[in-house]
This record gives C-alpha cells, structure tokens and sequence, in this order.
C-alpha cells in the first residue's frame, strides 16, 4: 500500500526547545548533536520560532494548511512556486469528483485526479478528497437516474474511486452538500435525496468499507453559523450518527464567506459543538469576499482554539485562481504577492494557540526518557518503532482515537506484528484490527488489545534506536510511557 505524504520536515511544535529544533534539520530522528541553550538563544527565540510559512506555521499545532489545487494549473510555475512553498495539505478542486472519474457508468478515469495527487504526495503533502456523493457535477449518466438504480450507481461510485485512493487519501468527503439552504433545516431535494432518506449513511457505510484508514467527512457550505437553521440540521444528523454508529469522523466547513453568508464569531461556538459529538472538524474551502485581514485571523484562531480542528483549506491559492475571481478573497493578488489577509493568517498560526489536535502528542518513555519514535520518518508498512530523542516531529506525533488505535502521519497505526512475547511493535496502515488497538492504563502501561501484552522497549533499552517490541506486563519503566 501506497503510504500519504507527510508534512514538510520542518514541522514542529513551539513547545520544542529552539536549539534543538534548529539542529535537527534533517528528517526525523536522525539527531544532530545540540548545543546547550544560551542567553542569547533564549533572547531571539521568539523571533526565531515563528514559521515563515503557513503549512509549517500551522504544524507547530499538529494542523495543516492546505489549498485547492486546479490541475490545469500545474504547469504555471509561479502558481505551484506558492502553492509548494506555503501549503502542506491539497484537495483537488474538481479533478476527483463523480463527473471527472466516472464520465461513463463503470468506466473509471482517474487521469486529473491523479495528477494532483502526485504532486502533492511527490511534493510531500497529505491530500484530501473531495467529493464523493454530491447532487452538482454529476456526469449525464448519473444525472438521468432514478431510485435504485442510482443508489446502486452512488455505492458502486464510491468504491470504485476508493479502491483507486485506497489508503492514500487522509480525509474523504463523502457526502457533499445535502442539506438545503434557508430556514427550513431540510435535506436538499436532488436525485440522490429521492432515492431515500438513509442514502447519506449509506454512503459512509460504503465509505468505512471501502477505505478503513480514511477519515470520513461531511462537508457543507452555510453550516459556520451556529444559529441559522442549515447548522442545527447538520448537527442533528451528524448526533443520530453517533448514536446510531454510522461511521463518521469528520465535518467539514466550507466557509466560503460572502456578504449573504458573512463569517460570524459563532463559528468557534459551532466547531467546539460539532467536536463535542465526537468528530473531527476541518476548514475545507475557505474564501472571504475581499480578504478581510482581521476575519481570515478570526477564523485561523477559530481552528487553533478547538483541539479537533484538524486544518484549514484556502479554496486556490491567488485570486485569479479562485472561483469567484471578482470577489478577491484569497491570501495572494493574481501577482502571487502576499495580501495583509496573508500576513495576519501567518501571525495568528505563529501566535496563536499551542492546543493540539484531541489526546495527540509524544509518547515518552519513563525509563529512557526517550519517545516513540517511527525510524528516519518512514511511512513504509513493517517499519518497527524504536525509542529515539523526543523531538516533536510527525513521526513522534501519536494521536489516540476513539477506537484505540495510536495514529501516527494521520493513516499509520501502532501495530502488533503478533501476539506473543519479542512480537515487533511496526507501523501499518490503519484497519481496524485489534492488534491495532491499545489501552493506555493508569499506570503508564500501553496495553495491546489482541495479545494483553505491554508495549516494550527491548531488554530494557534506553538508547537512541532501542526496539520496540511487545512483552508481558512487568510495569518496568522500559514498559511505562508518559503522554506530555
Ligand atoms: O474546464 C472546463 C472548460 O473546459 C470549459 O470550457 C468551461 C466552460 O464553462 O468549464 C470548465 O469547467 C469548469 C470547472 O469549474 C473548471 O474550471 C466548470 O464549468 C465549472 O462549473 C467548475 O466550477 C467548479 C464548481 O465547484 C462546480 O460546482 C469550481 O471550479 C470549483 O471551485 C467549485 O468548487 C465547489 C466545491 O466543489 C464544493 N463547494 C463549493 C465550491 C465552490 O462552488
């Protein structure tokens, strides 16, 4: 399996001591000697630590910028000099819908998008897809059909472009657009509507099956402001969804923001509710009529102040890029110059809040007080853990979800390569097996769920490059982990 891309190398935490953070400036735990900290340092760290870009500057937090990125455009250097420059994550803006990969019922065409996945990936950025389910750009066959024979095209349309992604894409869209705009708080009426109400769970049902490693989303546009009725519809099916188990990880706001849908200083209040359902939200699409510098850094700090904002995603990278051209609402003139929007969304990434991403972070060794740590940043399935200098890059980033698992890079997940004593401790792509999931008691223990055994530095190691392995419970300190 093809592993996603990971953030630029230069991701880091604030919190990360400065020398160390400069002198590691290679990949992953490959350590460099570091020197004590001086007066000096600690004068200029200041100026030092804030990122000069904005997917690095939102990694110190364990987010991503991202933008939308139109293939057409990937031959005009100075789009992609910005794009590759200042974004760590993309979502193709048209190339991965159902019109751009299914032009004919059953017949596959993932050339567009495949482009755009390749320059992300090759260009180290993790990608989200956009979109799978969705009433707009269906091709003519789609468009012509009718209950279940277009409940069938829906599912078939879904595993088809998730086979194809499998394992590559971090975050789907699954559903795009369902909900109608106005007061009413109804579902839209569209084909895929009238083919049954259930036909959005169907989808994440189809989704989850179809790509276990991917988080799945629901996105919308006019969903920011808690108290306008589209919200409160949202949040009511993405709640039944919770209770009722069908498979959701994430909602995504568009936030295109415009005189007739204006950003408002409820949307920090709508993303803190939809996290306390117990999803992920994200920033998918953002654009603001006329680039306002003071809203782009309100909803920057919306993000930062919610621990399950995973990112934020500008809708193209200069305003001649975007959809509405007219509207000027990005961070870069059609010159690729900086706007002020960009300036202020750059400082508040830079000053904003430390709050991780939900129960993510280091898992730090009692003994050796060295962490957790995936070999030279490697995202290659097998690849055994060892203990390493803690130095908060992604490849010591874990985040533990809801289902147990350890996350590491967004997909890869903490993996018993067997049951018994010595069994090597790896990475793998997530999928839900239970040699994935661990139980991290109150004594420090991480337990494996399939074996009962404890994770394990090998003969109770301390050093730079011990292996991580699983072995008996003893609660020795080379079995006792710290979550910072
Ligand atoms: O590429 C063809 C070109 O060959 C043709 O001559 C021309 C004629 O109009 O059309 C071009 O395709 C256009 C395509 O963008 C690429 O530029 C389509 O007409 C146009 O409809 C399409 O618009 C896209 C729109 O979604 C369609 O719904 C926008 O680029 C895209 O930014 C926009 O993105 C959506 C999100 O997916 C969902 N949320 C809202 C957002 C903004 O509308």
């Amino acid at each position: 399996m093809a592993s996603h891309a990971l953030p630029p190398p230069t991701v880091r935490r604030k919190t990360v001591g400065l020398l160390t953070a400069l002198a590691v400036g290679v990949l992953g735990a490959v350590a460099a000697p570091v020197a004590p900290p001086t007066a000096h340092a600690a004068e200029s760290r200041a100026e030092i630590a804030a990122e000069s870009t904005l997917g690095a500057a939102a990694a110190q937090s364990g987010r991503y910028f991202g933008t939308a990125i139109a293939s057409g455009r990937l031959n005009d250097s100075a789009y992609t000099t910005i794009a590759n420059r200042e974004f760590n994550s993309v979502t193709a803006e048209n190339e991965m819908k159902i019109d751009a990969t299914e032009p004919q019922r059953g017949q596959f065409n993932f050339t567009a998008g495949d482009r755009v996945y390749n320059w992300a990936v090759q260009n180290g950025k993790q990608v989200r897809g956009h979109t799978l389910a969705w009433h707009s750009q269906q091709p003519g066959w789609m468009q012509s059909l009718s209950g279940s024979n277009l409940r069938q095209a829906m599912i078939d349309h879904i595993k088809g472009v998730m086979a194809h992604y499998k394992g590559k894409i971090v975050q789907w869209d699954v559903v795009n657009e369902a909900f109608a705009d106005g007061s009413s708080g109804a579902r839209r009426d569209s084909n895929l509507q009238r083919t049954g109400n259930d036909w959005i769970e169907v989808a994440f049902r189809t989704a989850r099956a179809a790509d276990p490693a991917a988080k799945l989303c629901y996105n919308d546009y006019n969903v920011e402001n808690w108290t306008w009725a589209k919200t409160q519809a949202m949040y009511a099916m993405v709640k039944d969804f919770k209770q009722r188990g069908v498979p959701i990880d994430c909602v995504g706001f568009q936030s295109h923001f415009n005189s007739g849908s204006p950003y408002d200083s409820n949307f920090r209040t709508t993303l803190q509710n939809f996290a306390a359902l117990g999803v992920d939200v994200a920033i998918t699409e953002l654009d603001i009529q006329g680039a306002p510098a003071t809203t782009y850094a309100n909803v920057t700090k919306d993000c930062l102040a919610v621990p399950r904002c995973l990112g934020i995603t500008v809708w193209g990278v200069r305003d001649t890029d975007s959809w509405r051209p007219e509207h000027s609402p990005l961070l870069f003139n059609g010159d690729g110059s900086k706007k002020p929007a960009y300036t202020a969304v750059l400082n508040a990434l830079n000053g904003g809040s430390t709050t991780p991403p939900a129960d993510s972070g280091p898992i730090k060794g009692v003994g050796s007080g060295r962490c957790l740590d995936v070999p030279g940043a490697g995202t290659t399935d097998g690849t055994q853990l060892q203990l390493w200098d803690c130095n908060n890059r992604t490849n010591q980033q874990w985040t533990h979800t809801a289902a147990g698992e350890l996350r590491v890079y967004g997909n890869k997940c903490l993996d018993a390569a067997g049951t018994g004593n010595g069994a090597k401790v790896q990475i793998y792509g997530c999928w839900g097996g239970d040699n994935q999931k661990w139980r991290l008691t109150s004594d420090g223990s991480i337990v494996g769920v399939q074996s009962g055994l404890c994770l394990d530095a090998a003969a109770s190691g301390t050093a730079n490059g011990t292996l991580i392995q699983l072995y008996s419970c003893s609660n020795g300190s080379n079995q006792r982990w710290t979550r910072t």
